[in-house]
């Protein structure tokens, strides 16, 4: 069962949704909206907190680290995310991902003059109400496991899609809006995936005005507007390519549908869709409409309209990447400056119960940051006393500079220290 599509990723993994155990308590929280100038009266009756005003202060964004890094037994957000949050890359006029979004908000623009609300500064603190529940992520999807997703407490996440803002834009009457937002996954490390990253969500509402002359039903009526809609917006991003639906499924939609289009001689996911579950629609009130949503990744996007071949790239502040991308200039194709050479280090270990190879990667991230590009698994054998080794091997390599022998080894031995400390492993 996929429910996400619109992750970071490009190519391999659908969903983040797909993996893993341990469920939480859900229970209401709230979302603190950021400083706000496109945004919404959102709904605020429920318990709310001050906005904090300390610590960070990144593109304009305040989150303090103990809002976000506390000292709670489900916290497990740790200091290399907490780093990135405000980062808002999306409202970067000149980065790929603010040119690539002032792109879809111009086809929207340009086909729906004035009627799209468009929100890209709402606060990524969630509850894990808005997050699950109000789009209709059963009780126990894997989803909403701490292995795959970051919790604050047992009540607030990192939303991990932009599909968490749905349910209370509806309940606070928008009917055509755009959300545009930073999510955070837990999830393995290669070129294409990374644990933050952005996505786009769309939602329009229709009356039975909008449909009752047409001869269709309300959900056809949306169903063949949506594709009309998605069809344009890829010709705007990609040009005169060939395209095709594919029926999947979503907790929020039904029917549900991924979009492919055929580029650069391959069949590329470009997002995921459908008509909205009535029940989304009830809840907010809505009890005669119908409705459709969408959600894309922009990363994905981004990398093959600009072929930029990693996806740390995107939080790269060298001028030699920074300097190829103007705003409005949509499919500029990045230069790769130089290709470093990658080092590869292998740690082996006897794993545990609890042991997960987003784990893993989480403390390898910790350590090397930026440096590491891939974590694989390459070896897997079980003995005879039933006890599973596992063999990682991990590729360094910067995108901006040679590292050094030493550098790397000492970013090893960090490694293995912290596999062994945190994840509680016996290294062989
Ligand atoms: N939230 C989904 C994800 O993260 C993407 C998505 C799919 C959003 C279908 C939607 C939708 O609004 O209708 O993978």
């Amino acid at each position: 069962m996929a429910i996400s599509l619109a992750q970071s990723t490009l190519f391999s993994k659908t969903s983040l949704f797909l993996r893993s155990s341990c469920n939480v308590l859900n229970r209401l929280t709230f979302c603190v909206p950021f400083s706000s100038s496109s945004a919404s009266p959102l709904s605020t009756k429920k318990k709310w907190k001050p906005p904090v005003a300390s610590v960070l202060e990144l593109g304009g964004v305040k989150i303090a680290k103990d809002d976000v890094v506390r000292d709670d037994p489900t916290n497990n957000v740790p200091d290399t995310i907490f780093a990135k949050l405000g980062m808002q890359l999306h409202r970067r006029k000149q980065h790929p991902i603010g040119i690539l979004k002032n792109a879809i908000f111009e086809y929207f623009d340009a086909n729906y003059p004035n009627k799209f609300d468009t929100f890209d500064d709402l606060c990524p603190i969630v509850s894990v109400k808005q997050n699950f529940d109000d789009v209709l992520v059963p009780a126990d999807h894997v989803s909403r496991s701490c292995n795959d997703t970051y919790y604050i407490d047992s009540q607030t996440v990192l939303r991990c899609h932009t599909s968490a803002h749905q349910a209370e834009l509806l309940r606070g009457g928008h009917t055509h809006f755009l959300v545009t937002g930073d999510v955070y996954r837990r999830d393995s490390i290669d070129s294409t995936h990374y644990p933050v990253f952005h996505q786009m969500e769309g939602v329009r509402v229709f009356s039975p005005k909008d449909w009752e002359a047409s001869g269709v039903d309300g959900t056809d009526y949306a169903a063949q507007d949506l594709k009309k809609c998605l069809e344009g917006l890829a010709r705007h991003l990609f040009g005169a390519v060939e395209m095709r639906w594919i029926d999947t499924y979503f907790p929020f939609t039904n029917p549900s549908y991924e979009l492919e289009i055929y580029f650069q001689d391959k069949w590329l996911e470009v997002l995921g869709c459908g008509v909205t579950e009535q029940e989304i629609l009830k809840r907010s009130g809505k009890l005669d409409n119908v409705a459709w949503a969408f959600g894309l990744g922009l990363e994905r996007l981004a990398m093959v309209l600009f072929d930029i071949p990693d996806i740390r790239l995107f939080w790269s502040t060298d001028e030699r990447f920074t300097s190829q991308f103007s705003q409005g200039q949509l499919g500029v194709k990045f230069k790769p400056f130089s290709k470093y050479p990658p080092c590869f280090k292998d740690v082996s270990f006897w794993i545990n119960e609890s042991f997960t190879e987003n784990n893993l990667c989480e403390v390898v991230r910790g350590v090397a940051g930026d440096l590491v590009e891939e974590v694989s698994l390459i070896d897997n054998f079980t003995n005879k006393k039933g006890m599973t080794s596992q063999c990682y091997r991990i590729a360094y390599r910067s995108m901006e500079r040679s590292l050094t022998d030493e550098e790397i080894n000492d970013l090893q031995w960090q490694v293995r220290d912290q596999v062994q400390n945190k994840l509680n492993v016996v290294l062989r």
